[in-house]
């Protein structure tokens, strides 16, 4: 018997805190709507860590834009089509190519600096685009945009930041999402948050892969707690795999990113052979699907654990100043990047499906919105372009923003609601080895490319698993696992229902 609820809880006997307005996570996009609405509605955000723990602040490469001399938003619209695989919903790609030029000077006019020559924007080329797009802050994008948000936020006088807040379950009274119940990790405490609006900003599940450039939290809370409710989710088979993870025991991976390779470093195998020149136009810049089937299937044929990117021919002064902290980050591994190859391989990076929206955030649950990348807005189809996922956490949270300032009234407190979770479960045991199991299955399972053999035996283990669904745990690591279970059950039902090869999700034989 499977709770619709992690835990028993009872409103009527645990505090209860009001907002207008809830944001679930602390990343690009639940900032972005918390600085859009907080000037008028009570706002709170609940973060299960603190800002440098998100993904957004993970991010190296940037921000795609059609600002460039000779780029448009049109072309921006046909290469995010042309990856996506046919699967992207043109309404909502249209939405993120117009809107990213506002966006991005949203970010700008909070004081987010990009890197500049000659007083303009530098462009970088990633893969996928058809010419140089990606504004970026140096090879950390991701800490000056949060680093903007927050000081933005901290100039609004009604937000609320709770970080250190896990979320358990979302509240749901008549037919309505009305809030949410957390554990504070600091006090053990369990508090319900009410709201007239949640937006679930919670981000992506990348660590339910043991290869992954997801942070620790990616644990992908948001989606699992929306499936107990009965939201609408989809496409959770599309994983994208970033090609080139360096290959080290880290938990998560570090990122050599794409955009070395817009620099021109090249991708090589074991006896130092380019392999992506002849297998696309574009190169070592192809779509990411491309080079992450033809990095596994070099792997394969040298019998190694990882291929090589050599940018050794960029020079050290270069690669200082363009990517310091790959640079550093290479070094303190052991790898001079301008002597020596680096060994990448790929791994878990950006959940494409989610949450499914509208183009206002909207989920199928009234009251409950969702933006970044817990969403499913439809802009990424099969197959995520580079540096859209920013631009969508961007140009959606506003959307999600503008939307809750036209259609909500401060202080429009949510009726008392009566309700409780009386499951009456026994106690789980701990699930710290089901946990690395899962993870390995799942990269071995479910990873860059799979087979309809390993699906099914996955499908099997997952089945075996599910008794554990019915036990109730007590501490973050067992909900987030139990989270993981729920969603790898999604990811193994949605690869299996996929015959055909389709954007990230490759058949293979
Ligand atoms: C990268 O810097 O290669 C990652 C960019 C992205 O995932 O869009």
């Amino acid at each position: 018997m499977n709770s619709q609820y992690l835990i028993d809880f009872d409103l009527s006997k645990i505090p209860v805190s009001r907002s207008d307005v809830l944001v679930i996570g602390g990343g690009i996009a639940g900032l972005t709507v918390a600085v859009t609405v907080a000037g008028e509605l009570k706002t709170r955000v609940l973060a299960k860590g603190n800002v440098e723990q998100t993904s957004t602040w993970f991010a190296q490469g940037g921000i795609a834009v059609s600002l460039a001399p000779g780029d448009s938003p049109e072309m921006h619209y046909k290469d995010t089509m042309a990856a996506g695989g046919g699967l992207c919903d043109p309404e909502a790609v249209k939405v993120l190519v117009e809107e990213a030029a506002p966006a991005v000077s949203m970010l700008t006019d909070m004081g987010a600096e990009f890197d500049k020559v000659n007083g303009s924007f530098h462009f970088v080329r990633e893969g996928g685009h058809s010419v140089a797009r990606v504004v970026h802050a140096g090879d950390a994008t991701g800490n000056v945009v949060s680093a903007s948000l927050v000081a933005a936020a901290k100039s609004r006088k009604n937000i609320h930041f709770t970080p250190d807040t896990f979320v358990l379950d979302i509240l749901e009274s008549e037919g309505r999402c009305c809030g949410v119940l957390a554990y504070e990790q600091k006090t053990g405490q369990v508090e319900a948050y009410l709201a007239s609006a949640v937006v679930l900003a919670a981000g992506g599940m990348g660590q339910i892969y043991d290869v992954t450039t997801n942070p620790l939290v990616a644990s992908g809370d948001g989606l699992a707690m929306a499936e107990r409710r009965g939201v609408k989710l989809a496409g959770l088979e599309f994983i994208q795999f970033h090609p080139t993870a360096l290959d080290t025991k880290e938990n998560p991976r570090f990122l050599i990113s794409e955009a070395i390779r817009g620099e021109g470093a090249h991708l090589v195998n074991k006896d130092g052979q380019r392999f992506m020149t002849d297998l696309h136009p574009l190169g070592e810049l192809a779509p990411r699907d491309i080079v992450s089937r033809a990095v596994v299937d070099v792997m394969e044929a040298d019998k190694a654990d990882h291929v090589f990117i050599d940018a050794r021919h960029i020079g050290e002064e270069k690669l200082k100043k363009r990517f310091p902290s790959i640079w550093d980050h290479c070094l303190k591994a052991g790898y001079d990047m301008s002597k020596e190859l680096i060994p990448v391989n790929p791994a878990a990076h950006y959940l494409i499906g989610g949450i499914v929206t509208d183009l206002y955030g909207r989920t199928s649950l009234d009251g409950l919105f969702a933006s970044g990348e817990v969403a499913s807005t439809g802009v990424h189809g099969a197959n995520r372009l580079a540096s859209n996922s920013l631009l969508e956490g961007l140009v959606f949270s506003r959307r999600v923003g503008r939307y809750l300032l036209d259609n909500l009234k401060a202080g429009a407190n949510v009726d008392d609601v009566r309700l409780r979770s009386a499951a009456n479960r026994q106690a789980g045991k701990s699930l710290v080895s089901a946990r690395e199991s899962l993870r390995k299955m799942m990269s071995e399972k479910t990873g860059v490319i799979r087979t309809s053999e390993g699906l099914k035996a996955a499908a099997a283990t997952l089945k075996d698993e599910s008794h554990l669904l019915d036990y109730e745990y007590n501490n973050p690591h067992d909900w987030e696992t139990i989270n993981m279970i729920t969603l790898a059950r999604l990811i193994v039902s949605g690869a299996l229902a996929r015959r055909q090869s389709l954007g990230v999700h490759l058949v293979g034989s």
